[in-house]
């Protein structure tokens, strides 16, 4: 078993306690879900061993909640993120996505609406919907060969009343790392309607050429505006130790969020020191991954854009963002990949209104994986 995906899929990945490849017949290659096929760092796994071994698995000690904010202080620091008081006010929470669920209902009211440029992931949706906020989609445009945010129609929104806008840096489904135009543009709109940005930051650590600007440093206006949301699962590939930091140069910003206090659950001893240990000891091993995905990347995306749906090259994530509108298949792309390909890739549906003809493909997987989905997607393209 290689540490950084060298080579092989780990042999125990097809059980039922892994979802993405437990939770499909025998006979698909699951492409979907966003986990890497690669263990965890060494550090975090013998970390989390030792912890076990030692029993100390009760409530964990201030001391290490101290431990991980100021190594979560110095990572962001060192991505350039602004207004990083010492030690530094951040609000931990299980995971991104409750931290998001909250901040949404922190600076939405009920009925209000939030800005969502699509596609995006799923769960920025019901983060609105499912707690009675209105979603409005604004999808992203063609612009010099990339997609990009389309600043006049989430200005347009927030004109109309909209008090939020959901953004991912980098995005996950596209892998766009957004520039620091794009976001101070929009955060300039944000300032001229008092609304706020709400930034979720998981994929930093996941990028190809140059790290991503996080959205809170893009302009003045940015920092006054922005509440980061920032966690170790994806980097280091333990969504299975739920855990995740609000931050904001602006105190305001952040204070609902402390206010929820017990409220909000807390993650637990094991991820506060799992993630405070990757943060500190790991930083190779995450080098090395990334070379790992770019390779993955730069095999995938060129062998995809030659079966007719157009794809392009994610700047960061190990995501692809299959676009088949121009393909005979449309709106039955993922569908019939999966019937007649056997292979499993996220249906572009629920990314937003238009993605029925698109789809994600995660090639965070090994070498032969990737060959093996690649011939059967060559066959079923080709034959539609
Ligand atoms: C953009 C984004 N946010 C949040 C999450 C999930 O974060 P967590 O498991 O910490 O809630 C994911 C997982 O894929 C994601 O892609």
């Amino acid at each position: 078993m290689t540490e950084a995906g060298g080579g092989l899929v780990r042999p125990d990945l097809r059980t039922p306690r892994n979802w993405k490849w437990g939770s499909v017949p025998p006979d698909v290659l699951p492409l979907w879900l966003a986990d890497m096929d690669l263990p965890p760092p060494p550090a975090v796994r013998e970390g989390l061993a030792a912890l076990a071994r030692d029993g100390w698995l009760g409530y964990e000690m201030v001391p290490g909640d101290a431990a991980l904010r100021e190594s979560v202080r110095r990572w962001l620091a060192a991505r350039g993120h602004p207004g990083l008081a010492d030690p530094l006010e951040l609000v931990l929470g299980p995971g991104v996505l409750p931290l998001l669920y909250a901040a949404v209902r922190a600076h939405v009211p009920p009925g209000g609406a939030v800005v969502v440029p699509t596609p995006a992931y799923p769960p920025f949706f019901s983060a609105a919907r499912d707690q009675d906020r209105r979603v409005v989609e604004v999808p992203m445009r063609e612009a010099d060969g990339r997609v990009v945010l389309d600043v006049e129609r989430i200005a347009a929104a927030l004109a109309a009343g909209a008090r939020a806008v959901l953004l991912c840096q980098p995005h996950n489904p596209t892998g766009r790392v957004f520039t620091r135009d794009e976001l101070a543009a929009v955060a300039e709109a944000a300032a001229r309607f008092d609304a706020v940005l709400l930034a979720d930051e998981v994929w930093a650590d996941l990028w190809y050429d140059a790290p991503p600007l996080p959205v809170a440093a893009a302009s003045d206006a940015a920092a006054e505006r922005t509440l980061t949301i920032v966690g170790p699962c994806k980097s280091y590939n333990i969504a299975g130790l739920p855990i995740g930091a609000a931050v904001s140069a602006a105190p305001e910003l952040l204070a609902p969020l402390v206010r929820l206090g017990y409220g909000l659950g807390h993650p637990g001893q094991g991820p506060v020191a799992m993630w405070d240990l990757a943060l500190r000891v790991a930083q190779p091993w995450l080098e090395a991954t990334r070379a790992t995905l770019r390779a993955r990347r730069d095999r995938v995306v060129p062998a995809l854009a030659e079966l007719g749906v157009a794809v392009r090259s994610p700047e960061a994530t190990y995501l692809a963002w299959l676009d088949g509108r121009r393909h005979p298949l449309g709106d039955r792309l993922a569908a019939t990949i999966l019937e007649h390909g056997r292979v499993l890739l996220n249906d572009g549906r629920h990314f937003g209104a238009g993605g029925a003809a698109c789809a994600r493909l995660n090639f965070a997987t090994t070498d032969d994986v990737l060959d093996e989905a690649l011939a059967r997607l060559r066959r079923v393209l080709a034959a539609s």
